[in-house]
């Protein structure tokens, strides 16, 4: 019987006080609150998509391997398809991760603040979450972390570059000294770059056999597929070969893997709307510093971190009144005050800013 006295089994112990997902999906005019793309997938990949789906016969399980996708992206990354390791978004690659290299008596290094979703899935799969310290640029002391990672002994580290929800990119060097202090103790440090494509700089390039190195990516931000659910890891070929013993078998659908493998072949749209979002970044940026009471952090990623200096929660009550929903971050330490906004197309981002004008009026946090 459950504690509920509803006759239902109780779930895993450790599992009783977790707090699911929650990032309320409203139905308002302006969503910037998921750093999706807010440009839809190319027409051109659609008819592709669309005609190769019907070429397709689903009776058969899809290729387990997903051998054409590997291949596709690992040409594309200048990586052998066996350093690729492909699942249903980056959480899963994520998942797969931590049911591998985590679980009960294995411990996961994070740098708060950062994705709540890496903490989320080391409780998930039962592996101890140690929280260590972001400095106050929100950049990670590689010398501190050295050293916490000497002490604390982790099995995993979770590097996110650029950094959600902060923005901060990760320079080269950060990621090499904190690989071979992975090394040292036989951890894999896995650097999140679900926004990799809008920074200056990438650790796929890092990514060898013999280093305890795994960059994860998605499709869901610069390549438009939310929707579809594929991410990947580019990893060391003997990890990607543990993560394939471990996911379940038929994870990828065949539409999933096509979309994966047609999507590559719009690399100079792709490329356009990076560009088109880092020039909107950049103009969002600028516009929110002239806002007063309003300061904005350094970013590297499709979506800007902003501190109002005041009650943010009341400011994002106001936004959503308004049909604009961004991120509330007012409740999580070290960015109180604060709040995310996705970079959207020039006129959604306008109607964020008269939106932000007003509500910063109306509740009295900026005059
Ligand atoms: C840092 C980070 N990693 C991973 C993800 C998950 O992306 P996916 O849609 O590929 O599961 C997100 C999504 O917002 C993210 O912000």
């Amino acid at each position: 019987m459950s504690a509920d006295g509803a006759g239902l089994p109780a779930p895993r112990d450790d599992l009783r006080a977790l707090d699911g997902y929650h990032s309320p999906q409203l139905d308002v005019r302006v969503r910037l609150n998921t750093n999706e793309s807010p440009y839809p997938p190319p027409d051109a990949f659609l008819d592709e998509w669309t005609a190769a789906l019907r070429a397709e016969g689903y009776h058969r399980y899809p290729d387990r391997a997903a051998s054409a996708l590997r291949a596709a992206l690992g040409e594309r990354l200048h990586q052998p398809a066996a350093r690729i390791f492909c699942a249903n978004g980056s959480n899963e690659v994520l998942q797969t991760l931590l049911l591998t290299y985590g679980g009960p008596g294995r411990r996961a290094l994070v740098f708060e603040p950062t994705y709540a979703l890496h903490s989320h899935i080391c409780r998930v799969t039962a592996t101890e979450v140690v929280e260590s310290e972001r400095g106050d640029d929100f950049l990670i002391d590689p010398a501190a972390a050295e050293a916490t990672i000497a002490s604390v002994r982790p099995h995993v580290v979770f590097v996110c570059s650029p950094n959600n929800p902060t923005g901060t990119v990760e320079p080269a060097e950060t990621v090499t000294r904190l690989a071979n202090a992975a090394a040292d103790v036989g951890a894999l440090l896995v650097v999140d770059e679900a926004y990799g494509e809008f920074a200056d700089f990438s650790a796929v390039d890092l990514v060898t056999d013999d280093r305890p190195l795994a960059v994860t990516r998605t499709y869901s931000k610069v390549w438009s597929l939310a929707g579809v659910r594929l991410g990947f890891a580019v990893a060391p070929g003997p990890v990607v070969a543990e993560l394939e013993k471990v996911v379940l078998p038929y994870h990828l659908s065949v539409p999933t893997q096509l979309a994966g493998v047609l999507a590559l072949g719009h690399q100079a749209d792709m490329a356009a709307r990076v560009a088109r979002l880092v020039e909107e970044r950049g103009r969002l940026t600028t516009a929110l510093a002239e806002i007063p009471g309003v300061t904005t952090f350094p970013t590297g990623a499709n979506f800007v971190l902003l501190r109002v200096h005041g009650d943010a929660r009341a400011v994002w009550k106001a936004l959503v009144d308004r049909g604009v929903l961004v991120r509330d971050f007012s409740r999580w330490p070290r960015v109180e005050e604060c709040l995310r906004v996705t970079v959207g197309t020039p006129e959604e981002n306008d109607a964020f800013l008269a939106a932000l004008r007003e509500a910063l009026t109306e509740t009295g946090v900026s005059a």
